[in-house]
């Protein structure tokens, strides 16, 4: 019996994995997240399956190691949460690399549509019978320019989409691969010449604040920038000085880049502490949702049904294609392809 223990557990997590689970996997549940205060609840299991908030610093994954803990199951794609160096040659890391890219391109569309065209304030406006539609002008997507900077599988379908709305596409990637409408270029050619901005690119130390006071001076005034990819790929205090100077005009965060003592959770009735966020929440052109793009039905199965099968695979000694480690997460240098796992 392999013995899983899930952290930053909700009731849709619960109910997607019970219902695939069989006889050889035990699995408890915990809504704390992880983290090294909370990291002795992980003694005594084999595997421990984490999400984007989680965090297995050096500390996490030393404890990890001294209980046994063989596995790290991530039922998420990004993976900036761990210390890969720590982790090499002590704990496997394997991570679901795509469970609908649909629905993070899906809702980045969503969001933006609903930001230029007001959606929420006018749902607000007739629920309280004002049928006023003043301050409402939009413009059309039609004709206008996107550009994707990632162009992965999320940032390819978020760029058919736009295609399909008549838009231009520019995209820009590290490592950019053929098959995708768009054209490739370098960042600051689409922050020159975008409307709209999209984020799609894994969080890495080289790109940590790459929208920051710099970039967004060479964009053009009233642009959209959207994050659906992960918060601290924008400076929060620089987007906010160009919401303030009207230079950008909407930012579309489903993602921020201190989301993880604030997202996910009821806070209500507490007192916001972040001053940045409590600010760009108080702005008429900015929309924040909670790290909620990948939630569909289908994701939430997919999620499931790969951190289960990654589980099984790596206990039953398969080769582990959705492992990754220190080399392959940012040297593109792992030796997986020759010994199938990364060591
Ligand atoms: P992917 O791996 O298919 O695509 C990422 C692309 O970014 C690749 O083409 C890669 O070459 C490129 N890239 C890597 N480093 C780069 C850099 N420094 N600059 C520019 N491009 C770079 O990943 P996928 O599935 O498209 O996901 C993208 C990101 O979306 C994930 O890393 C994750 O952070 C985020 N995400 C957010 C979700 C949400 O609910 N908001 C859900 C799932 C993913």
């Amino acid at each position: 019996m392999i013995k899983a223990v899930m952290f930053d557990t909700k009731p849709y997590d619960r109910e997607s994995f019970e219902r695939l689970l069989g006889s050889d996997i035990s699995l408890d549940c915990y809504e704390t997240r992880l983290d090294s205060t909370t990291v002795g609840l992980a003694a005594g299991y084999d595997v421990v399956i984490m999400f984007v908030n989680d965090v297995a610093d050096e500390k996490v994954i030393s404890e990890l190691y001294k209980y046994g803990v063989k596995l790290i199951a991530l039922r998420c794609a990004g993976f900036n949460n761990i210390d890969f160096k720590a982790a090499y040659g002590k704990v496997h890391v394997v991570r679901v690399p795509a469970y609908s890219p649909y629905a993070v391109a899906e809702f980045t569309m969503g969001m933006l549509l609903t930001s230029l065209r007001r959606i929420h304030k006018a749902y607000n406006r007739t629920r309280e019978f004002n049928f006023s539609i003043n301050g409402f002008t939009g413009f059309d997507l039609h004709g206008r320019t996107v550009g994707v900077i990632g162009a992965g599988k999320i940032g390819r379908a978020f760029v058919n989409i736009c295609n399909g709305f008549g838009m231009k596409a520019l995209a820009y990637d590290k490592y950019p691969s053929d098959g995708i409408p768009a054209e490739f270029c370098e960042p600051e050619r689409i922050f020159e010449e975008s409307d709209v901005i999209s984020l799609h690119c894994p969080l890495t130390d080289e790109n940590y604040h790459m929208i920051d006071a710099a970039a967004i001076s060479k964009m053009k005034k009233g642009v959209y920038i959207l994050n659906t990819s992960r918060g601290a790929l924008i400076d929060s205090e620089a987007l906010l000085d160009g919401i303030k100077s009207g230079k950008v005009g909407a930012a579309c965060l489903d993602v921020y880049e201190e989301e993880s003592d604030i997202f996910f959770d009821d806070r209500s009735g507490h007192i916001l502490h972040d001053d940045t966020l409590a600010r760009l929440l108080s702005m008429p052109n900015v929309l924040v949702t909670s790290h909620q793009a990948f939630l569909t039905e289908e994701a939430l199965q997919n999620i499931a049904e790969t951190t289960i099968s990654n589980i099984r695979g790596f206990f039953a000694g398969e080769p582990m294609p959705n492992e990754i480690c220190y080399h392959c997460s940012s040297l593109g240098q792992c030796k997986k392809q020759r010994k199938e796992r990364c060591f």
